[in-house]
């Protein structure tokens, strides 16, 4: 036997019996997003690699080891996107939604980064991202926290998750900041490790979120971003915790969040969870205020996030959240006749119930095999259409999730029995 082609480390298929959380996931947040006026954007998956390093930065994880770059044909150095904001925004700049205007746009699909698997952690992941460009002030950002809030609401998921907050200031003020910390971590060069001795050069910031253990009480007592603010910076961050206490919205200052991109600017947040191990951040984000001009547009604020969908499933399960199932009917026909009556019954039901989800038997087979199927398809109905039936001008209606009698149910009577059904949320 030919030997079997497997799927990519890390690559995931989701499978029918998962797609139906997937999809309430995706339409419960879609629908939140259209509620608070966002609109949709579909970016490419490839782009230059370029585009990365001059967002995410040169030196960070992703850059540095994660990404899948390749040269195509052309000998064009391309990479597939290990996340959508710096895509997002190349798009902004080339269409021109970005310059003196205000947007808010979202976005889905899968991101690509060659991490190390694990639960929660994959090689390719799907993301639902926010962008909000063209509002400098605290108000959107908490408009975009208050987003998050109100998806894990709408998917009763509020109860298990953290928001973690904290503000990085703008770009002169973390580079004062930078040298403070480069001092204080110098003179305990023999306490850090390699990695962060590596980075103490390139990016400071990072070794702040160092998950050594050894460097927990070194890095706890650095001094921390929080106190060496600018007026404004502070007061932007102060406006978004009184817009959250207004609301009721809990969260933590962390001062070590510092985020593993390095575009942000002020606002950046995490919403975490302890019930996912490891992995437990489901969705993060920030300002980045300048990152458009970075990447060559007119200066642009900028702020946004992204959720983690595996992990969101996740807990989705874990919380033992189960959709509807996917059909109401299924209809067996016994017989040749019956067969090509059935297909016309079948499609005038279609016609006249938009919202009915009706399985028509195909592939003939006895009768058993048939109710089998129509028991494994999870249809809370069967449909029988035999010669018997047909004769008489009916179909037997048996309830397959009830312990009640088959019933007879005239063909023209068909619609009607559905539509009460349905009035009766049956
Ligand atoms: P990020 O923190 O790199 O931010 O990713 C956002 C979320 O994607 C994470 O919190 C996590 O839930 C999920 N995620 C990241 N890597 C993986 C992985 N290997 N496997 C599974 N899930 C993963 C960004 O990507 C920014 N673009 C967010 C943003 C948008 N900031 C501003 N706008």
């Amino acid at each position: 036997m030919a030997k079997n082609v497997q799927a990519i480390r890390g690559m995931h298929d989701i499978l029918p019996s998962q797609t139906p959380l997937w999809q309430l996931l995706e339409d419960r947040v879609r629908n939140v997003l259209e509620r608070y006026g966002y609109r949709e954007i579909r970016m490419p998956l490839v782009e230059q690699t370029e585009l990365f390093k001059r967002s995410i930065g040169e030196v960070t994880d992703i850059v540095e080891k994660e990404m899948y770059t390749f040269d195509d044909r052309n000998g064009d150095s391309l990479t597939l996107r290990p996340e959508g904001t710096a895509g997002c925004v190349r798009a902004g700049i080339e269409n021109g939604l970005l310059y003196n205007q205000v947007q808010r746009l979202w976005y889905q699909g899968p991101m690509f980064r060659h991490e190390r698997p694990q639960k929660g952690r994959y090689r390719q992941f799907q993301q639902i991202g926010v962008e909000a460009f063209g509002m400098a002030g605290p108000d959107i950002d908490l408009e975009l926290i208050l987003i998050t809030h109100r998806i894990w609401q709408t998917l009763g998921l509020s109860d298990g998750l953290e928001l973690q907050i904290n503000s990085l200031g703008t770009a002169d003020e973390r580079l004062v900041y930078r040298e403070l910390l480069v001092e204080y971590l110098s003179s305990y060069l023999d306490q850090l490790d390699e990695e962060s001795r590596r980075r103490l050069k390139g990016n400071p910031l990072r070794i702040l979120d160092s998950k050594n253990p050894d460097m927990r009480e070194l890095i706890a007592g650095a001094p921390a971003l929080m106190d060496h603010l600018g007026e404004e910076s502070q007061a932007h961050f102060d406006a978004i915790c009184a817009g959250l206490d207004a609301v009721g919205v809990v969260y933590v200052i962390n001062p070590r969040l510092v985020r593993g991109l390095d575009y942000y600017a002020r606002t950046v947040f995490e919403w975490v969870t302890d019930r996912l191990g490891a992995q437990g951040t489901v969705c993060a984000g920030g300002r980045y205020d300048g990152l458009v001009e970075q990447l060559g547009g007119r200066a642009t604020t900028a702020v946004g996030f992204a959720v983690g969908v595996e992990r969101l499933v996740a807990l989705l399960e874990e919380a033992g959240i189960e959709p509807e199932e996917q059909v109401d009917a299924y209809l067996v026909l016994m017989g040749d006749e019956p067969q090509r009556q059935g297909l016309l019954l079948a499609e005038r039901l279609r016609d006249q119930l938009p919202g009915l989800r009706l399985l028509t038997h195909c592939g003939g087979g006895g009768f058993k095999s048939q109710f089998k199927k129509a028991d494994r398809s999870g249809a809370r109905f069967a449909l029988i259409l035999g010669e018997d039936e047909l004769a008489k001008g009916v179909v037997g209606v048996k309830n397959l999730r009830e312990q009640t009698e088959q019933q007879e149910i005239a063909l023209d009577q068909l619609a009607e029995f559905f539509k009460k059904n349905e009035e009766n949320g049956i």
